[in-house]
């Protein structure tokens, strides 16, 4: 069954959210790293490349349904956060548009009766739990040490150990 182009734009529309995403917490694993915060650009690293993981999921499910390829222009994330509480809220912040959107897109799917389109996008809906609640436990977590030297270095080595341990299991 062909998609519709309504449904295909969307798609589309969510694979560069998506991408988007991936650069965006590059970008910040970038201001941890030169801030010499290698557990938060741990983190962040693994994070972009779960983004990248959720781009090719959708562009693998394009191509599967026959759909041509039309790229979309990644915007440019923003660098200069104030603080690492101000990168966490802003990926928490982010995170909660993407739910926004797969949520805009399932209701969509789901009024034109789009049954294969709304069965993968299920996946997406967990994902997004998921992370929404990763990202909200960090940036409580980095919010209570009130941008304390001694608490943000404890839970630098905290982010290290988790984005390893979730490697490992990845393994
Ligand atoms: Fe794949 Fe975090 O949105």
């Amino acid at each position: 069954m062909k998609i519709p182009s309504e449904i295909v734009q969307s798609l589309n529309e969510q694979l560069n959210r998506e991408l988007f995403a991936q650069y965006m917490y590059l970008t910040i694993a970038a201001y941890f790293l030169e801030r010499d915060f290698e557990g938060f650009g741990a983190f962040f690293l693994k994070q972009s490349r779960e983004e990248g993981e959720h781009a090719m999921r959708l562009f693998k499910y394009l191509m599967e349904k026959g759909v041509p390829f039309q790229p979309l222009p990644i915007e440019i994330p923003p660098k200069n956060y104030e603080s690492p509480l101000a990168c966490f809220q802003a990926s928490y912040e982010y995170e909660q548009k993407v739910t926004l959107s797969y949520y805009n897109l399932f209701k969509k799917v789901r009024d034109m009766g789009e049954y294969d389109v709304e069965e993968f996008l299920q996946w997406y809906l967990r994902e997004q739990r998921e992370e929404e609640a990763l990202m909200r436990l960090w940036m409580e977590k980095v919010a209570m040490v009130k941008g304390e030297p001694t608490g943000l270095l404890f839970l630098d080595r905290e982010a290290r150990k988790a984005a390893e341990k979730e490697e490992s299991e990845e393994d």
